[in-house]
């Protein structure tokens, strides 16, 4: 199920996210702590105004009532007996489906006399408790506790910090089912408790109506309809094949969107989360533990991930980087498809494919870090005559014979990036590929070859995708150069991968 937490500052503004998310929601939650100068009376008249305002848009939805204290995450400024009092009074008046009250109250006599009126009024209990810092000691033991009483639904949300803490959380949330429960790991590392809640046997996902640090009600939500159209979380089962992508940081990248999409596109039931790691290892054992089926590797780990690898395609270990892991019957194997991902736009734009395609070509590469590597070995391997200019020479240097070493090709010639190496760059002209961060969004202005003016029969090809059109890229379809954009490289490679996990699903 999906929950929006309504977090305006006055209950029209709460139904008007209601109105507006109705599609994708199928309860609220009121945090009563984020009305401004909320009366009792007001909350208590709350259900039957959402009743009013969902009318003619079929059941529901249902509502959970929150007045959440600062050290939970709140805003609540008033003191604990007014809160104990408002939550009371509107319990009584019997229109909640559900209230959460923290667990420190089921050690106070006010807290038990609120739970028991709850109970009467058929409120269900959603029993908390919330650190917006890090996470419990011991956190299954919490959990007991969070557990204890009958009919309640328990529910810890924490901050894990590292990969394994998330697998702490992650296995806690599927060895206490078939209960009825809530684990959520707030903040970018457990992002996937919430995106991938109901396969991981989640009784629901809390959302924001926007991604505005106004109105979101905890780190790591997303919108009701990221969840349910990205996301698919109301189709989720435990049966849904898990896939998703390795980075740090890995919130902003596109590859969710894409790669969910292509699954919706497909009928599959599977999903692609973003996981946040900062440890390969303890990652790996979340992986076995959810049972996923293939991953995308990103900016930091795609040179660390090989150690982990059982197989690998044969451009792994000459490209020193895998983008691409797919997982059988526990057996890791990895792939590049950067490699075919960066060779087919550029085989389109020559109208021609195979390495007859590339005979006589000399190209340039701009650049030799991380992503320079995979278009190098694609390059070397189908016969292109290379030059590598970077600020840095020695380490293409280093890169370029390490490369054409493992392909058998000849070895690239090097120049330092710079007015020196424009006749160089001039003589591997029919092709300049650009691959460092230079240019990159928010510095669009930036140009790496600014000192070189093209002469209309290169071939320019940049691997930024933000912003779609660099000053480089600029400057060379000025001149009447033809310019393949990064967003090229990108959705190739994805396609490839996508073909990948179709297979193995
Ligand atoms: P990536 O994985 O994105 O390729 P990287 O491995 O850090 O990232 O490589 C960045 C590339 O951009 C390198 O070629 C780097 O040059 P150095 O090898 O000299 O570091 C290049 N680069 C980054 N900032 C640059 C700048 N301001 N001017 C010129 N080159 C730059």
């Amino acid at each position: 199920m999906i929950c929006l937490s309504l977090t305006r500052d006055t209950v029209s503004d709460d139904l008007e996210d209601v109105r507006r998310n109705r599609e994708w929601i199928d309860l609220v939650e009121l945090r009563v702590d984020r009305l401004s100068n909320p009366s009792a009376e007001a909350v208590a008249r709350f259900p039957a105004e959402l009743a009013r305002a969902a009318r003619g848009t079929g059941a529901g939805p249902e509502c959970i009532l929150t007045a959440r204290r600062p050290a939970d995450g709140g805003s609540w400024d008033r003191s604990e007996a007014e809160r104990l009092a408002l939550l009371s009074r509107a319990v009584s008046e019997g229109g909640f489906r559900y209230v959460d009250l923290e667990l420190d109250l089921s050690g106070s006599v006010e807290g038990r006399t609120l739970a028991e009126s709850a109970r009467r009024a058929g409120t269900r209990i959603i029993r908390s408790f919330h650190d917006l810092e890090g996470m419990p000691e011991d956190p299954a033991a919490l959990y007991r506790e969070l557990s204890a009483g009958e009919g309640e639904i328990p529910k810890l949300a924490v901050t894990p910090r590292t990969a394994a803490d998330l697998h702490v959380l992650i296995e806690l949330l599927i060895d206490s089912g078939p209960r009825e429960r809530i684990i959520i790991g707030m903040g970018p590392v457990g992002f996937p408790t919430r995106v991938a809640a109901p396969r991981l046997g989640g009784y629901l996902s809390y959302a924001s109506a926007s991604l505005n640090p106004d109105v979101v009600a905890a780190p790591g939500h997303v919108t009701p309809r990221m969840l349910a159209e990205t996301y698919r979380s109301r189709e989720q089962s435990q049966d849904t094949r898990m896939f998703g992508v390795i980075g740090n940081p890995v919130l902003h990248s596109a590859s969710p969107e894409y790669h969910n999409r292509h699954f919706r596109e497909k009928n599959l039931d599977a999903v692609y989360v973003p996981f946040h790691v900062d440890d390969l290892r303890a990652f790996f054992d979340t992986a076995a533990r959810l049972d996923v089926r293939g991953l995308s590797v990103t900016v930091p780990h795609k040179e660390a991930v090989i150690s982990y690898l059982d197989e690998t395609d044969e451009s792994v270990p000459a490209v020193g980087a895998c983008n691409t892991v797919l997982i059988r019957s526990g057996r890791r194997r990895g792939l590049n498809t950067d490699v075919p991902g960066f060779l087919l736009p550029l085989e389109r734009a020559i109208g021609a494919s195979g390495p007859e395609a590339f005979d006589g070509m000399r190209a340039t590469i701009v650049g030799a870090g991380g992503a320079a590597r995979a278009v190098v070995f694609a390059l070397l391997r189908v016969g292109v005559r290379l030059c590598i200019v970077n600020r840095t020479p020695e380490r293409a240097e280093r890169m370029g014979a390490e490369i054409a070493d493992a392909v058998g090709a000849a070895q690239p010639v090097v120049a330092e990036l710079g007015p020196e190496a424009a006749s160089l760059i001039e003589e591997h002209g029919s092709l300049i590929v650009q691959t460092t961060s230079v240019g990159m969004e928010p510095e669009v202005s930036a140009d790496p070859l600014a000192f070189y003016e093209f002469r209309g029969h290169e071939i320019a090809y940049e691997l930024i995708y933000a912003p779609e059109q660099t000053r480089f890229l600029a400057r060379a379809a000025a001149a009447g150069c033809l310019t393949i954009p990064g967003s090229r490289m990108f959705e190739e490679q994805a396609l490839a991968q996508a073909a990948h996990f179709e297979h193995i699903i």
